[in-house]
């Protein structure tokens, strides 16, 4: 391994390549660095920040900072987890997220990156916003309640299926998932259970209808073994009810 195309992440040497972004590198190593809006099927995004880790003493998002050699990265540090124990306590108050009646429990990457970091409380007082679920369309339901605005669907429809079924509107706390047809139905739009969009959402946001709970609760994805083991939703396609919706 050449110390020209290496970097330091907790001590251990990670090889990269030209181009590779921190977590590029760490995934491709089998290093595991929390993350939520990363999926390596798409460009960085950069919004949650769960992934942040330190250099120098600056936290950066290592899903977009670029890998460079002899840089010496923090991914473990108490600081840097209670950071993103933080920010993982105000994903969980400002939206719905009620993991007992929620069909994702188990294969959820929320739920599953709460776990590893050791949160055991939301902390915060909850939001409890006014949301909706839009069952309108024949093959897949959207509850609103528990999306984290990744904006991985968003990506997949644009990018992958040329769609744009969906876009974030507002700003802030106001920001919320649309749905772009006539009505700002599911339903109305040119979405397909086939496409993209239907199998990237981390959470249980975007859901298949007709096969609920086909995993019994207790053998699912990251009850097996947890997200710095087995890794994204998205690595398990075929596998079971993380891989039914979770891409
Ligand atoms: Fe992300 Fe799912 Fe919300 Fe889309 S519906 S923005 S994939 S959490
Ligand atoms: Fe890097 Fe979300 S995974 S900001």
């Amino acid at each position: 391994m050449s110390s020209k195309n290496t970097f330091m992440l907790d001590g251990v040497a990670i090889e990269f390549s030209e181009g590779d972004t921190i977590m590029d590198a760490a995934l491709r190593s089998g290093s595991y660095i929390p993350h939520l809006c990363h999926n390596p099927e798409f460009r960085p995004h950069g919004s949650c920040r769960v992934c942040v880790v330190n250099i120098n003493g600056r936290q950066v998002s290592s899903c977009t900072q670029p890998a460079s050699a002899g840089l010496e990265v923090d991914n473990s540090s108490e600081d840097l987890v209670q950071e993103r124990r933080n920010l993982l306590q105000m994903l969980f108050v400002e939206g719905n997220h009620v993991c007992p009646g929620c069909e994702k429990s188990g294969a959820c990457q929320l739920q599953a990156v709460a776990y590893y970091t050791g949160m055991l409380s939301p902390q915060y007082t909850h939001f409890f916003p006014q949301r909706s679920v839009d069952a309108s369309h024949p093959d897949t339901a959207i509850d609103f309640n528990r999306c984290i605005l990744c904006e991985l669907c968003v990506r997949a429809s644009r990018d992958v299926d040329h769609k744009d079924v969906f876009s974030i509107s507002g700003r802030g706390i106001g920001s919320h998932l649309v749905v772009n047809s006539p009505s700002g139905k599911l339903g109305d739009s040119a979405f397909a259970a086939t496409d993209k969009a239907a199998h990237v959402c981390p959470v249980g946001a975007i859901l298949p209808k007709h096969r609920g709970y086909e995993q019994p609760i207790g053998s699912r994805l990251y009850d097996r073994s947890p997200i710095s083991i087995v890794g994204d939703v998205a690595a398990h396609e075929s596998d079971d009810q993380g891989d039914t919706h979770g891409r």
